[in-house]
C-alpha cells in the first residue's frame, strides 16, 4: 500500500519522550524530599506539608512520567507527525504539562479530591480535562488524514481506539467525583482481589496489544488458547467483583489466581515476535518486575499477612515494584520501540533496576516490623531510621540515572 508524503521532523513523538523524562526527575527529586522529611521533618518549607507532596509525588509519576510514553505511543500509532498537523502534537504535549503544572500548585496549596491518583479538583481538573480534549482532537485529525493510506483492518482498528480513548477524559472526571468510590474490601479498606485482578488485567491487555502494534511477529501460528484464557480471565473479574468480598473469602484468592498463569505466558508470548536493538534489558526487566509482581501479591493478600503489613512500608513497597519497578521498565520500552533508540547507557538501566529493588526490599522488610507491633511510632527504633537512610540512598541513585535519560534525550 503506497504511503502519503512524510514531514521529516517527529516532534511531537519526541517531544513527549523529554517531557515525560522531565517528569520522571521531577517526580523522583520530590520522592527524596519526601524520603528526606520522613528523616527529618524539619526540612519543611512553609505550609507545603508532607502531606501535601505526596499527590505531587504520585500524581507527577503517574500523569507524566507512566502517561506521557503512552502518549508518544499514541502519535506513532496515528502517525501525527507525518501529518498536516504534526505541529500540533507539541503544542498537545505542552498543554498536558502545563495542566499537570497547575495541578501540582493546587496539591501544594491543598486544593485536592483526597482521593489517591484521582486528586484532580476544580480548575486542575478541567485544565487537565481540555488537555486530554485537545490530544484527541489532535489524533482523530491525524486519523482523517493518515488513516487513507492504510489497511481496512487498522483503520478499523484505530477509528475503535478513538472510540475508546473518546471515554477517557469523561471517566477521569466521573472517578474523581468525591460521590464515586470502588468495591472495597471491608476488612482492610483496601481494593478487593477482584478488583486487583481487574486492574491487572489491563496491564495485561496492553502487554498482549504492545508486540502486535509495535513488533515484527516470527512466528504466524495461530494461538487462540492466549485469547481464550484472557476473556475467561474477564468473566472471573465480573462475577468475582459483583459478589464483592474480603480476603478471606475464597471466591476473591480465585481470581487473583488468574494472574499467575500470565507470568509465565507473556514471556513466553513475546518470544514469537522480533524486538529491536536496545530493548532486551527492558524487557527482561520488565518481565522480571512483573513476576515479582504477581506472586509477591498472591503472597500478600492473605489473612495474617495483608492484616500485618496493611498501612506499613510494605505496602510502599509494593507500589514501588509496581511503578519504580514494573511500570518504569514498560514505560522506557515503549520509548525504545517508538524512537528506535536506546534508553541510556546499559549501566544506567543496571543502576535504576539495581537500586529500586534495593528500596523495594528494604521498604518491605521495615513494613513487616513496622506490622508487629507498632512500638515504633514512639520511639523512631535505629532499624527504621537505618531504613529510611537506606531508601533515601537508592532513591539518589535512581534519580541518578534518571537525570542520565533525560539528559541523554534533551540533546536530540
Ligand atoms: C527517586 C526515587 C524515589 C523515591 C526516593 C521515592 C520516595 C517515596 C516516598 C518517600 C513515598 C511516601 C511513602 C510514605 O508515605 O510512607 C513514596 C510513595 C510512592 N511512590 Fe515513590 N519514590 C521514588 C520513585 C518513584 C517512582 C519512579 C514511582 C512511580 C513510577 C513512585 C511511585 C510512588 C507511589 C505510587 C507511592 C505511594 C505509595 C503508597 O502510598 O502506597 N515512586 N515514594
Amino acid at each position: 500500500m503506497r504511503e502519503g508524503p512524510t514531514p521529516t521532523d517527529p516532534s511531537g513523538l519526541s517531544t513527549a519522550v523529554r517531557h515525560a523524562l522531565g517528569w520522571l526527575l521531577f517526580g523522583n527529586a520530590v520522592g527524596i524530599y519526601l524520603s528526606v522529611l520522613l528523616l527529618d521533618p524539619g526540612w519543611q518549607l512553609g505550609a507545603w506539608t508532607y502531606g501535601r507532596w505526596v499527590p505531587v509525588h504520585l500524581n507527577v509519576q503517574l500523569f507524566g512520567w507512566t502517561s506521557l510514553p503512552l502518549v508518544a505511543w499514541l502519535f506513532s500509532i496515528y502517525q501525527v507527525d507525518r501529518s498536516r498537523l504534526a505541529a500540533w502534537g507539541p503544542a498537545a504535549v505542552w498543554a498536558w504539562s502545563a495542566a499537570l503544572a497547575i495541578g501540582v500548585l493546587d496539591w501544594l496549596g491543598g486544593q485536592t479530591s483526597g482521593k489517591i491518583f484521582l486528586d484532580w479538583k476544580s480548575g486542575a481538573l478541567w485544565a487537565f480535562t481540555a488537555a486530554q480534549v485537545i490530544l484527541w482532537a489532535v489524533l482523530a485529525a491525524a486519523w482523517r488524514e493518515r488513516s487513507a493510506y492504510w489497511p481496512q483492518l487498522r483503520r478499523a482498528a484505530t477509528l475503535a481506539g478513538l472510540g475508546g480513548l473518546a471515554l477517557v477524559p469523561f471517566s477521569l472526571v466521573f472517578a474523581a467525583s468525591p460521590k464515586v468510590y470502588p468495591p472495597i474490601d471491608q476488612t482492610t479498606g483496601g481494593p478487593t482481589g477482584s478488583s486487583l485482578q481487574g486492574s491487572a488485567l489491563i496491564v495485561v491487555g496492553l502487554m498482549l496489544l504492545l508486540p502486535r502494534v509495535a513488533a515484527l511477529c516470527k512466528d504466524s501460528r495461530r494461538r487462540p488458547g492466549i485469547w481464550i484464557f484472557f476473556a475467561l480471565s474477564w468473566i472471573v473479574f465480573g462475577v468475582t467483583e459483583a459478589m464483592g468480598g474480603t480476603h478471606h473469602d475464597p471466591h476473591q484468592i480465585f481470581s487473583m489466581l488468574f494472574l499467575l498463569p500470565w507470568v509465565w505466558w507473556l514471556p513466553r508470548d513475546w518470544r514469537r515476535f522480533e524486538w529491536p536493538e536496545g530493548s532486551v534489558a527492558w524487557r527482561g526487566a520488565m518481565f522480571g518486575w512483573w513476576g515479582m509482581l504477581v506472586v509477591t501479591s498472591l503472597a500478600m493478600y492473605r489473612v495474617g499477612v495483608l492484616d500485618r503489613i496493611k498501612f506499613t512500608q510494605a505496602l510502599v513497597a509494593h507500589s514501588h515494584m509496581a511503578m519504580a519497578g514494573f511500570t518504569t521498565s514498560f514505560c522506557a520500552l515503549l520509548i525504545v520501540l517508538v524512537t528506535r533508540r536506546r534508553m541510556g547507557p546499559p549501566s544506567s538501566v543496571a543502576l535504576w533496576h539495581g537500586a529500586a529493588f534495593a528500596m523495594v526490599l528494604v521498604l518491605a522488610a521495615m513494613g513487616w516490623m513496622e506490622g508487629a507491633h507498632p512500638s515504633w511510632m514512639l520511639a523512631s527504633p535505629a532499624w527504621r531510621e537505618l531504613g529510611l537512610l537506606v531508601r533515601t540512598a537508592c532513591g539518589a541513585l535512581m534519580i541518578g540515572a534518571s537525570l542520565l535519560w533525560y539528559l541523554e534525550r534533551r540533546k536530540s
